[in-house]
């Protein structure tokens, strides 16, 4: 039986959350609420129902579960008031401003015995996906160093993403997504420091793009770039492995992997550069390296939902578990303090 659903914010996230909860298997929706009149009355001109407060909504017995889609700063006091009236909570991203916040909404969700995590979606792209394949099957060995960027050239948009008190950013707001991947990535490594340079080129109140380097103890690397300043993109993904190479140039390209096959080569053809001769930086051959490309993997952003229903039946484990939250905040924290300056990660 599907699942009865409200959302509480009906923008841009908030719209979606409908969107794909009227499409969706496991759930019914119910309505929403926005603190926006303007937004109650296109929901309703959309045949969907507006609640007139959160208190309506919450006082809705049918409603089991909610997902709050508002700015990053409001997100503590409606995540709270609707589990303490009952109600589990889907969380946009990032969840909160602070490890104190977050401790908050985890301490009433447990008092009141609800679920709660957090609209991780990121964890359902393809290309993600398939850098994790490949670290799971091993076949080019441990991975040393993944670098995961993504480049636009068009800013931070206009609204309260541009503000600090707002929650706004691009380590809140992109950074938190390609952390929480490269931390499932590196899943079992023990992280040894940060260092995170912002940068400021179309805004100055808040970071527009960032540089992050997380150092793990086992010297294994996870560097993630966020540019909105980038006119021709590097790589989506690039991971240097102990066998090998792997490497993702867009959103929906097949990853490509380079595989080495004999480390020793007899014969290397030098590379005539402007300045002479290199057999160090000569490209490798067939013999001694294989290069293929990935299927891309299947995926369905609605196994979010699915599981989140099914963890409140008690048959699945929550997959964005609260723990997984709790760390990528910390390190977005280590950001927030680094500065540039590599600094030492307290857990
Ligand atoms: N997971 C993702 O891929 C993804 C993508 C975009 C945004 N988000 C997240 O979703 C959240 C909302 O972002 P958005 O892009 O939809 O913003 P938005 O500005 O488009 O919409 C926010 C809506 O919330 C309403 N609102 C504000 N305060 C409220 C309150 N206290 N109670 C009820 N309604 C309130 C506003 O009127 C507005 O309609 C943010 O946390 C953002 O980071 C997640």
């Amino acid at each position: 039986m599907k699942k009865k659903f409200a959302v509480v914010g009906y923008g841009g996230m908030g719209s979606w959350h409908v969107n794909h909860a009227l499409k969706s298997d496991v759930l019914e929706l119910c309505g929403i609420y926005d603190i926006d009149n303007k937004k109650s009355e296109l929901a309703m001109e959309r045949g969907i129902k507006a609640y007139a407060s959160l208190d309506e909504l919450i006082n809705d017995k049918e409603v089991e579960l909610v997902t709050v889609a508002i700015p990053n700063d409001v997100h503590l006091d409606t995540v709270c008031r609707l589990l303490k009236g009952g109600k589990n909570v889907i969380c946009e991203k990032p969840v909160a401003l602070s490890s104190e916040e977050f401790d908050t909404m985890v301490k009433t969700a447990k008092e009141n015995g609800r679920l709660f995590t957090v609209h991780q979606n990121r964890r359902w792209d393809v290309d993600y996906l398939a850098i994790q394949g490949i670290c799971d099957s091993g076949e080019i060995g441990k991975p040393l160093r993944i670098e995961s960027r993504i480049h636009g050239s068009r800013g931070i948009p206009s609204d309260w993403r541009g503000i600090k008190k707002f929650g706004g950013g691009m380590i809140l707001d992109w950074g938190v997504h390609l952390i929480d991947q490269l931390m499932l990535v590196f899943k079992d490594e023990k992280i040894a420091t940060i260092n995170c340079e912002e940068t400021h080129i179309t805004n100055n109140e808040v970071d527009d793009g960032f540089y992050l380097t997380i150092t793990f103890e086992s010297g294994a690397v996870a560097f993630v770039e966020v540019g909105t300043y980038n006119f021709l993109p590097l790589p989506r993904f690039y991971m240097k492995s102990e066998n090998g190479t792997a490497l993702i140039q867009d959103w929906r390209e097949k990853a490509k992997v380079a595989k080495c096959k004999y480390w020793h080569e007899s014969d290397v053809l030098p590379v005539q550069t402007a300045a002479g001769l290199t057999k160090t930086m000569a490209p490798r051959d067939s013999i001694t390296m294989d290069v293929y490309e990935k299927e891309i993997p299947k995926s369905d952003v609605h196994d979010f939902y699915r599981n989140v229903c099914n963890a409140i039946d008690g048959k699945e484990n929550q997959l964005v578990t609260q723990a997984q939250v709790g760390l990528v905040l910390k390190i977005m924290e280590h950001c927030f303090k680094s500065h540039g300056q590599t600094i030492k990660f307290e857990y």
